[in-house]
C-alpha cells in the first residue's frame, strides 16, 4: 500500500527526530537568548522509546519509505544511539531491500561515535558546518564550540567509511559569507560534499529577515566563479540539494534552494518528532499524535492505516506559497521537528 497525497506525491523519506535537545546553541535555530538555562525540553515521558521509533518506523516502510534520516537537536546527545540504529538497520523495503539509514548531526561528538554508528549499520553521515573560522562559527553555534572539533568528527566519518560524507552550511548574509568560496576549497580538497542552504524562515524564534538570505543563484556564480561548475541531474527524484559538478572532476557542491527555488512539488518528507508527532512539512503549525497511537492499544495494522490516513490528507506545500502566507500561528520549531 503506497498512499498519495492530494497532490499526487508519495510518502518515500521519514525523517525522525530523538531527542529535542541539543549542546549547540545556532543563532538561526534556538538562539541562545531564548533557549536558555530553564527552557523547559521535552520530559523523558513525553520521548518516544528506541521500540516505538522502531514500531513506527516499521509502519512507514510499509507505506513506502525507503529513506531513514535521524535527526534531533542534536541526534547524538540521544543516549545508547547505537542500538536504535541497529535496530532500524534491520528493517527491509517490502521487497527485501535495505533502508538509506542516515543522520544528520552537528558532528560534536562524531569523532567518538562515527565507529559504534557504523558498526550499528549506519551508511553516511550529513555534518552541519557554517565555517571554518573559529570566530565565525563560534558565533554562529552559539557556543564557542571550536572547528577543529568538528573536523575530527568529519575525518572519523570518512574513515569509518560513513560516505558519502556531506557537509551542511547554513549561509547569512553579511555572517558567513566571507566563509563560502573558503569552505568550497576545503571540501574539493577533503572529499566531502558541501551543500549551501539558503536561511530559511522555519520555527519563530530566529528572527528571519528576507534580506539576510543569500539566493541560491549569487552562491552558485561565487563558487563557480572560482572553479567552474555545471548542473548535474539529481541522485534521486525529490533530492531537496540542486547538484553542480566542477568541471575539473574534482567533486561536487549542492545548493538548497527553499527560499528562492522552492522544491515542494517533489516533496516526498515525513517527520516524525521526539514526542511522536507527525508532521508533513516543515514549515508546520501542528502535528498529528502518532504517540497516542502507539501507547493506546491499536494494532500494527490500525497504526499503518492511521499514518496512510494523514498521508492521503497532506495538501503542503509552505514554501511556493510563502510569499502569500497569512498564518499567524506560530510556526513549529526546526529543533523540534527534526529539521
Ligand atoms: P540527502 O539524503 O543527503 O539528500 O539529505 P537531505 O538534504 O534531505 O537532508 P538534510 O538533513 O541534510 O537537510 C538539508 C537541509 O535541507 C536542512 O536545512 C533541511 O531542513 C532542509 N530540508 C530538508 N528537507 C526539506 C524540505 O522538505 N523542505 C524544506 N524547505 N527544507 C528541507
Ligand atoms: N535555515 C536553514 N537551515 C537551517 N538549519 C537549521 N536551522 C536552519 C534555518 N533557519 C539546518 C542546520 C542543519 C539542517 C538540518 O538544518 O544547519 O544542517
Ligand atoms: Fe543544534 Fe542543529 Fe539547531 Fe544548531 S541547527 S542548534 S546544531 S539542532
Ligand atoms: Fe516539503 Fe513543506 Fe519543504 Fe515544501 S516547504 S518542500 S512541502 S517540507
Amino acid at each position: 500500500m503506497e498512499p498519495l497525497d492530494t497532490l499526487g506525491r508519495p510518502l518515500h523519506d521519514l525523517r525522525i527526530s530523538v531527542t529535542d535537545r541539543c549542546n549547540f546553541r545556532c543563532t538561526y535555530c534556538m538562539p541562545k537568548e531564548v533557549f536558555g538555562r530553564d527552557y523547559a525540553f521535552l520530559p523523558k515521558e513525553q520521548v518516544l522509546s528506541f521500540e516505538e521509533i522502531e514500531r513506527a518506523a516499521r509502519a512507514f516502510v510499509a507505506l513506502g519509505v525507503e529513506k531513514l534520516r535521524i535527526t534531533g537537536g542534536e541526534p547524538l546527545v540521544r543516549r545508547e544511539l547505537p542500538t536504535l540504529i541497529a535496530e532500524l538497520a534491520a528493517l527491509r523495503t517490502p521487497d527485501g531491500r535495505p533502508l538509506d539509514l542516515t543522520l544528520t548531526t552537528n558532528g560534536a561528538a562524531l569523532a567518538a561515535l562515527a565507529g559504534p554508528l557504523a558498526d550499528a549499520g549506519l551508511r553516511r553521515v550529513t555534518v552541519s558546518l557554517d565555517s571554518l573560522d573559529d570566530a565565525v562559527f563560534g558565533a554562529m553555534n552559539g557556543v564557542d564550540f571550536p572547528v577543529a572539533r568538528v573536523l575530527d568528527g568529519v575525518d572519523a566519518a570518512l574513515e569509518a567509511g560513513l560516505t558519502p560524507v556531506k557537509i551542511n552550511m547554513v549561509v547569512r548574509r553579511g555572517i558567513n559569507e566571507s566563509s563560502v568560496v573558503p569552505m568550497a576549497r576545503w571540501a574539493r580538497e577533503t572529499g566531502v560534499v558541501l551543500r549551501f542552504i539558503e536561511y530559511m524562515d522555519v520555527g519563530h524564534s530566529n528572527g528571519w529577515r528576507l534580506d539576510e538570505v543569500v539566493p541560491a543563484q549569487e552562491l552558485i556564480d561565487l563558487v563557480s566563479g572560482v572553479w567552474p561548475a555545471e548542473p548535474a541531474d539529481p541522485s534521486y527524484r525529490g533530492e531537496v540539494a540542486g547538484r553542480w559538478t566542477y568541471l575539473d572532476g574534482l567533486g561536487e557542491f549542492g545548493i538548497i534552494s527553499s527560499v528562492t527555488r522552492p522544491f515542494c512539488r517533489d516533496c516526498t518528507r515525513a517527520r516524525l518528532s521526539a514526542d511522536g508527532k507527525l508532521y508533513t512539512c516543515l514549515f508546520a503549525v501542528a502535528g498529528r499524535d502518532v504517540r497516542a497511537v502507539l501507547r493506546d492499544g491499536s494494532s500494527d495494522e490500525e497504526l499503518v492505516t492511521f499514518l496512510a490516513e494523514v498521508w492521503r490528507a497532506r495538501d503542503d506545500r509552505y514554501s511556493e506559497l510563502r510569499s502569500q502566507s497569512t498564518s499567524d500561528l506560530p510556526k513549529v520549531e526546526m529543533f523540534a521537528m527534526g529539521g
